[in-house]
């Protein structure tokens, strides 16, 4: 240690002063001034451009409506969807465990279909779009799951599936302000040689105009969208294989064949049937 101490003058520029020199009194090489001077311009840089952004979102905010969205270039065309929510429908028609959970889940989403449930909202003139001119609250067209008959899960509580024939929900994807023009209906077909049978609810896969347009979530807080049921009446020689099944929404100017979106107006599933 004594001998560290008495080290020669000349030692003195060693790796240390790099980090503080006692004589000049710089650290890493700078003065505390000149350190304070940097630490300073750039709290006032920084400052400056997290300001700037603040205020340029704000600016955007407040061009903003809370009830149309700003930027739509033309009304797109919506999806289709099914309930039970799966692409494989696999049902053993003799064991209830088994496709319980497709109804289950048609049970669950039929909830906000409940008749006491529509009958608070409005039954609106068939035919026509429900055009709202009030910019708040917006009214909703009733549609109430009876109107799903068979596959109401109502009368049948096993939608068909106990019975091998069972239904699946259609329904198409909400767009704001979406208008389709002529009378859009859903239509499916099984990809196979022979027709299958098929009964649609309500009748003839009908889509009424009353349910457009839909005004977006914070407008039109209750809307429902319109659903159409497809029971599928399967026969015992249509058990033990796999058959796709498309649908498509059809009679109006929505698209259902776009090459890159198949789910584009139209979905494809598979169902398996055994006894
Ligand atoms: C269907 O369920 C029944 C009853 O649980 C069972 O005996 C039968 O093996 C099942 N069939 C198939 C194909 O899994
Ligand atoms: C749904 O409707 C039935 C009768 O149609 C009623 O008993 C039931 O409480 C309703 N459920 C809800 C969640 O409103
Ligand atoms: C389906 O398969 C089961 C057993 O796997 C058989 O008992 C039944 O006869 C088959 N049904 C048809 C229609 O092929």
């Amino acid at each position: 240690m004594a001998n560290k101490e008495e080290k020669p003058e000349g030692k003195e520029s060693s790796w240390k002063d790099l980090i503080y020199n006692p004589r000049t009194g710089e650290f890493l090489g700078r003065t505390a001034s000149s350190w304070a001077l940097i630490f300073l311009f750039y709290l006032v840089f920084y400052g400056f451009l997290a300001g700037m952004f603040t205020l340029t979102v704000w600016v955007m905010l407040q061009t903003l409506d809370d009830y149309t969205p700003k930027y739509r270039d033309r009304v797109s065309s919506p999806g289709l969807m099914i309930r039970p929510r799966y692409l494989d429908v696999i049902v053993n028609r003799s064991d209830p465990q088994q496709y319980k959970k497709y109804v289950q889940d048609l049970e669950d989403f039929l909830l906000d279909y409940n008749d006491t449930v529509q009958e608070q909202n409005v039954q609106c003139p068939e035919g026509q779009y429900f055009l709202q001119d009030d910019p708040e609250e917006k009214k909703v067209c009733q549609f109430k799951r009876s109107q799903l008959r068979q596959c109401s899960g109502l009368a049948d509580t096993n939608f068909g599936y106990s019975e091998g024939q069972p239904c699946v929900l259609i329904k198409m994807n909400r767009i704001i302000g979406l208008k389709p023009r002529g009378q859009p209906y859903i239509n499916c077909m099984a990809k196979r040689e022979t027709l299958l049978e098929m009964q649609y609810f309500p009748t003839e896969g009908h889509i009424d105009k009353m349910y457009f347009p839909y005004y977006g979530k914070k407008a039109h807080t209750k809307y429902v969208q319109p659903l159409v049921a497809v029971k599928l009446q399967l026969l015992e020689q249509d058990y033990n294989t796999t058959l796709t099944i498309e649908c498509k929404v059809e009679g109006s100017d929505l698209r259902n064949n776009d090459e890159r979106d198949k789910f584009l107006g139209r979905i494809a599933f598979r169902v398996h049937v055994t006894k």
